[in-house]
């Protein structure tokens, strides 16, 4: 039985198996050059991944402007095209035939003019229930498009992030939405692959505070939870992770 599931588009679709985080996942295609046209006539903005990515790499995000023309952006490059079809022929040029998916974007809250996302961790405990045990901030890096540690992404306590988009009882609120979404994932992933003990759930909020899916880790890296101002809650993580048998 399979620990780890790599491919984003196998862990979407055991998501959308949840009938409670169905609606919390953004629409996610595989990458055609027709699908993209209409992805952006929907969305306006849409994210163009690796199907089997990792630490924010390959990750591009394309939209439609105001005055017709699109925007490609990857890294901290920016290019502009006149038409769908030139700046789809780049992104097929940049992926070169792997596996790559498309997916609604998420016009992400910011904490100092950077975009954040937020990675809650949920494990199987000694007593094999699903418990939400460790969730962070992560704030990209000036004019990034991801937020990833691994791609010069900031951490940040959760509180701090939220408490400039709402006040303390709706932060209150916000932070049990998080835990149940993070159950409910390691639960929904499980379901299907019953050698899943660990989800890390990247979750982006929009700007009317609701929150968004963006993917599902089934090897999460515990070692961001060393940064947060109580011991404890590493410690708990790494005993969690020994009694399922991970190093
Ligand atoms: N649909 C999306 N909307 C907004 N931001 C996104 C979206 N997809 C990815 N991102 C940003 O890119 C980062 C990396 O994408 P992710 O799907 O988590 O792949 P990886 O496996 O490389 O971490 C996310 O943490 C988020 O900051
Ligand atoms: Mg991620």
């Amino acid at each position: 039985m399979p620990r780890h599931v790599s491919s984003k588009w196998k862990k979407t679709a055991a998501l959308m198996g949840s009938v409670s985080l169905r609606r919390l996942v953004p629409e996610t295609t595989r990458f055609e050059g027709a699908k993209l046209r209409s992805a952006l006539e929907r969305y306006g903005m849409v994210y163009i991944k690796p199907e089997s990515g990792t630490h924010g790499k390959g990750v591009m995000r394309a939209e439609i402007l105001g005055d017709g023309r699109y925007r490609l952006r990857y890294g901290k490059r920016t290019q502009t095209y006149s038409s769908c079809g030139a700046m789809a022929d780049e992104i097929r040029r940049s992926i070169r035939g792997r596996r790559y998916l498309i997916q609604r974007g998420i016009r992400l809250l910011k904490h100092k003019g950077r975009v954040f996302d937020l990675r809650v961790m949920a494990q199987l405990t000694p007593r094999k229930m699903w418990r939400t045990t460790g969730m962070i901030g992560r704030v990209a890096a000036p004019g990034k498009i991801v937020t990833n540690y691994h791609s010069g992404g900031r951490l940040a306590p959760v509180n701090r992030l939220l408490s400039g988009h709402m006040g303390e009882n709706s932060a209150r609120s916000t932070l049990r939405t998080l835990e149940r979404i993070g159950v409910n994932a390691g639960q929904a992933l499980r379901r299907k692959y019953p050698g899943v003990c660990e989800v890390g759930v990247d979750i982006g909020m929009d700007r009317s505070l609701k929150p968004w899916i963006i993917e599902v880790n089934t090897s999460p890296d515990p070692y961001i939870f060393r940064k947060l101002p109580d011991p404890s809650i590493f410690k708990r993580i790494r005993r969690y992770a020994r009694a399922y048998g991970r190093k």
